[in-house]
């Protein structure tokens, strides 16, 4: 049964990775598609793939979004998925003593003023209809400290809190817009592969990363796709203002848990 059907669906950061994958899930849920990112060749591609459309968003660039809203001033579903760690351009020190305020301002302007440009056009776009769901990305990051990471840490914490004031704001406005944030670990998607590399010991550094995680390996951006589609359907009509980690039952535990 296709769960999205006659549903427009924004998804920023759907050229790749999660996104592309929460793009193909929706799409075959029925939903057209509209993919937001500033890396055009890919979703131009996916996009006609799916019968959808590509739009350039930058979702830092709150003009970005005034002419996306011009152009779909209705929509159902926005995904606000889009997001950066700071170091696709190499290593760079973001430890809370020595990361740059350019460096720590970079990575909040995508990770979190782009997720509060994107609500805020999402109620708008939803409030004709007075109905819709939004999901935001956040990370395991947003929900315990990260030393090496503290930028990408506080954007999502940021990001974890924000949905809940507007889940609050259009609960409290008699809107049916629901807003949740997803908080992955360890996906396997191209943003870790700068991180494990090629050559033979890349299997080996795979498990590394994964060696604290119960399940003992990375998830797949199509298990982070089949969250989203429960949270943007009406399956999910009494959820708004949730968490849902999706991490291999790594925060389950933690150093306090007794036992192994
Ligand atoms: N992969 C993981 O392990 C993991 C874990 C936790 C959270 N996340 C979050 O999931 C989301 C997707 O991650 P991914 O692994 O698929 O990343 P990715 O790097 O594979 O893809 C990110 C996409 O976002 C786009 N993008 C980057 N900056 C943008 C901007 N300013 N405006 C619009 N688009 C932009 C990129 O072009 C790309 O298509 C991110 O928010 C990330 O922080 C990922």
């Amino acid at each position: 049964m296709q769960k999205l059907h006659h549903k427009n669906a924004l998804i920023t950061g759907g050229a790749r990775g999660i996104g592309a994958a929460i793009a193909q899930l929706f799409a075959v849920h029925g939903a057209h598609i509209i993919i937001g990112d500033i890396d055009a060749e890919n979703g131009t591609r996916l996009a006609n793939n799916l019968g959808g459309e590509f739009v350039t968003l930058n979702v830092a660039k709150q003009d970005d979004w005034a002419s996306l809203a011009e152009k779909y001033p209705q929509m159902d579903i926005v995904v606000n998925n889009a997001g950066i760690t700071g170091f696709e351009d190499g290593p760079k020190p973001h430890d809370p003593e020595n990361c740059s305020l350019a460096d720590w301002h970079a990575v909040h302007a995508v990770n979190l003023d782009g997720v509060f440009l994107g609500c805020r056009y999402a109620i708008a776009a939803m409030r004709a209809k007075g109905a819709g769901s939004i999901i935001n990305i956040s990370s395991r990051s947003g929900l315990v400290g990260i030393p090496m990471a503290a930028a990408y840490a506080s954007s999502k914490a940021a990001v974890r809190n924000h949905s809940k004031s507007v889940a609050l704001y259009c609960a409290g406005q008699g809107l049916n817009i629901r807003c949740n944030s997803i908080h992955p670990a360890a996906i396997l998607t191209p943003m870790w592969e700068a991180m494990i590399g090629d050559g033979p010991d890349r299997e080996q550094r795979m498990a590394a990363f994964v060696a604290d995680t119960p399940m003992k390996r990375f998830g797949t951006a199509a298990e982070v796709a089949a969250l989203a589609l429960l949270l943007a359907s009406d399956d999910a009509a009494y959820i708004t203002g949730s968490e849902m980690s999706i991490d291999g039952g790594l925060l389950a535990g933690s150093a306090a848990s007794p036992g192994g």
